[in-house]
């Protein structure tokens, strides 16, 4: 039996999970439960990257310990990976103690190897951020979060000595050429470490969250230091047990998407070098999910939301969509429209009729027995195998799964060739038949780590018993008898969909239409007394959470500190402020309100803007006031 060690990158808690995190995840995920077939003895690490600059700014944005923040976003992981059957065997967060102990334990074995000294750090600094900026992310002399101006400042901090590790690192590419993945990317890789690599500022003294420098503790150490080690800190590397660490390192594959390659393709493995600890197999950098031409991020407002569409047609169709849509190193567009597609092409039609046409007809003709079958399919049933095998050792997922439709296609017109309804109950039907169950088993076991909620069914309702890879014989005999289900994957009206999401759409106008009508009607000039006006109790609230309200592209949702109470307000202004504008702003708000709906999402209270043409424009306060304060 061998083994398998596969991760995923952790994940920053500044962030929310959207589609593309689900992506690297689900991909994972594919591998470890196939390795797990092969009946490899498979450890799957997935986890959250909690330290650094950008979750303390987040935090002290919203008002909040960075550890609160950390608490509350990593919840929001796991609770997606439980949703998308997610099979990981450990999660790790860079806050546990078990994490830090291991970091100083490589930190100390790369000092022992003379690899860490003090120097200065000079950059970009910008005082009003408190904090130093790559000089690629400065733009016109600004700093790139809030455009203050930066100036070059040095800064005590402790290096490593990375160029001492170019050749090395060099000599490691030319003699394991598929250590990354494509081959494209390694050669970006060589080409990069080739130019020479500079040493490392690994310490920050202009900020506090992170792990402390071992005796200079003003110095924290660099997050990526601190979040590459997370893949043998979670195998116990420098504790007292560290026997997975021995089990399972090195790593098989590192996943992770193509913007963090050079850090675990460089820094990692000359990290790993220093402390003489062996490098990891393979790094997979797959490409990304982009929606509207853009990668999605959150200050561009484009990001996809897995959490509904798992809601709406289950974790199977989701996972399945993504692993097939796009080949894995490069980039893809979502669309609901190509979602809608490939579930109702491939799972409904190709799958879900062959699923439940076969079934049914066994249960019909033979009581839902399974025959030895006339053999007729075994052979090109073993071909497609061997093809999706390897396709498997290539690492790729859609290649795999299109070897596996193709044969699902061929599958449906042996049927329609072979008529098995034609002369029911006869020596030919029950030959058709159990080929055809026979096929659809190994069919099934091969879907498993796409789907393995559709795949048990299907085996489960054929009367077999789960079975691996390993084991698998096609002449394995029911333990029950087949049975009839409805289609697995409903088919979707896609005319119906489509007006749905536009009435979605259509509510929202409305919303806004509403609000404009009241607006006309008061133009009248109808003056009210002061007591009137007394009536509404204004108050400033500080914005702390935003998000897009799902298929809106005008409503934010908001939540607001109101000082003795946090309370949830929709505002329509998501065409002019994406939701990151928002975070950490104090504004004027209507406080007393009635609660109203907003495309079903409740809002209790109301933002006050300035209405330029149509367009919202927020009110901020001259100075500082706090969460609650009243204004009249
Ligand atoms: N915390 C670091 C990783 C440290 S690993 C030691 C980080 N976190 S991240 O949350 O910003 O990104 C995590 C992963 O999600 C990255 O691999 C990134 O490529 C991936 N994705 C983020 N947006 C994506 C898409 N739109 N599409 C596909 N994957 C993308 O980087």
């Amino acid at each position: 039996m061998g083994k398998f060690y596969i991760s995923t990158p952790i994940y920053y808690v500044n962030d929310n999970p959207h589609l593309g995190h689900a992506y690297c995840t689900i991909v994972a995920d594919f591998f470890a439960r196939y390795h797990r077939l092969l009946g490899d003895e498979t450890f799957f690490l997935t986890g959250t990257d909690e330290h650094g600059q950008k979750v303390q700014k987040s935090a002290e944005r919203e008002g909040i310990t960075p550890k609160e923040l950390a608490d509350r976003v990593f919840v929001r992981y796991r609770d997606l990976w439980n949703k998308l059957d997610i099979s990981n065997n450990d999660f790790i967060r860079t806050t546990e103690e078990r994490h830090k102990k291991g970091v100083i334990a490589i930190l100390k074995k790369m000092v022992e190897k003379g690899d860490i000294f003090k120097d200065a750090y000079e950059g970009p600094y910008c005082v009003s951020c408190e904090s130093f900026f790559p000089e690629k992310d400065v733009v016109d002399g600004k700093c790139p979060d809030f455009g203050h101006p930066v100036t070059i400042l040095r800064e005590e901090s402790y290096f490593f000595k990375l160029s001492k590790y170019t050749e090395p690192l060099l000599k490691f590419y030319n003699e394991h050429p598929d250590f990354v993945l494509p081959e494209s990317r390694m050669n970006e890789v060589k080409t990069f470490v080739q130019m020479g690599l500079k040493d490392l500022s690994i310490t920050r003294s202009s900020i506090n969250w992170g792990i402390p420098f071992p005796e200079d503790e003003k110095h924290v150490l660099y997050v990526w230091l601190d979040a590459l080690s997370n893949y043998i800190t979670a195998l116990g590397y420098g504790s007292e047990d560290d026997s997975l660490f021995k089990k399972f390192w090195p790593c098989d594959l590192h996943l992770i998407g193509k913007d963090i390659l050079r850090f675990h393709a460089i820094y990692w493995p000359a990290f790993l070098m220093s402390a003489q600890i062996p490098l990891p197999k393979h790094i997979l950098g797959h490409g990304w999910w982009m929606k509207d031409q853009n990668k999605m991020s959150k200050s561009l407002g484009n990001i996809v939301n897995p959490n509904p569409l798992v809601d709406e047609f289950s974790s199977d169709v989701l996972r399945y969509f993504l692993l097939r849509e796009k080949p894995i190193g490069s980039d893809g567009s979502f669309s609901d429209e190509a979602f809608i597609d490939r579930l109702n092409a491939d799972l409904a039609n190709d799958l879900g009729n062959l699923t439940s046409r076969i079934l049914a007809l066994l249960e019909q003709q033979f009581e839902g027995k399974i025959f030895e079958g006339d053999g007729s399919l075994k052979e090109s049933a073993f071909k497609q195998y061997d093809e999706y095998h390897k396709a498997m050792e290539n690492f790729s997922p859609k290649e795999s799964l299109e070897t596996v439709w193709a044969f699902i296609s061929s599958l449906n017109k042996f049927l329609v060739l072979r008529e098995p309804w034609a002369k029911p109950k006869s020596e030919s039907s029950k030959n058709t038949l159990s080929e055809v169950a026979r096929a659809l088993r190994m069919v099934a076991l091969q879907i498993a780590p796409a789907m393995p909620r559709s795949a048990g069914t299907i085996i489960n309702s054929l009367g077999f018993k789960p079975s691996i890879f390993k084991d698998f014989v096609w002449e394995e005999k029911q333990t029950t008898r087949a049975h009839r289900i409805s289609n697995l994957f409903p088919r979707v009206d896609k005319k119906e969909y489509f007006q749905n999401l536009k009435k979605g759409e259509k509510m929202e106008e409305k919303e806004d239409d509403k609000a404009i009508e009241t607006k006309e009607e008061s133009k009248g000039e109808e003056r009210v007394s002061i007591d009137h006006f007394r009536k509404i109790e204004l108050r400033a609230g500080k914005i702390i959470e935003a998000e897009r309200v799902p298929k809106s592209n005008k409503l934010i949702k908001m939540i607001v500190d109101f000082g003795s109470e946090n309370r949830q307000i929709v505002a329509g202004i998501g065409k002019k402020y994406s939701p990151e504008d928002l975070i950490g702003k104090t504004c004027p708000f209507v406080f007393n309100l009635e609660p109203a709906k907003l495309m079903g999402v409740e809002s209790n209270g109301m933002i006050l803007a300035g209405n330029l043409d149509g367009e919202p424009i927020l009110l901020q306060f001259l100075e500082e006031v706090p969460p609650g304060a009243k204004i009249s």
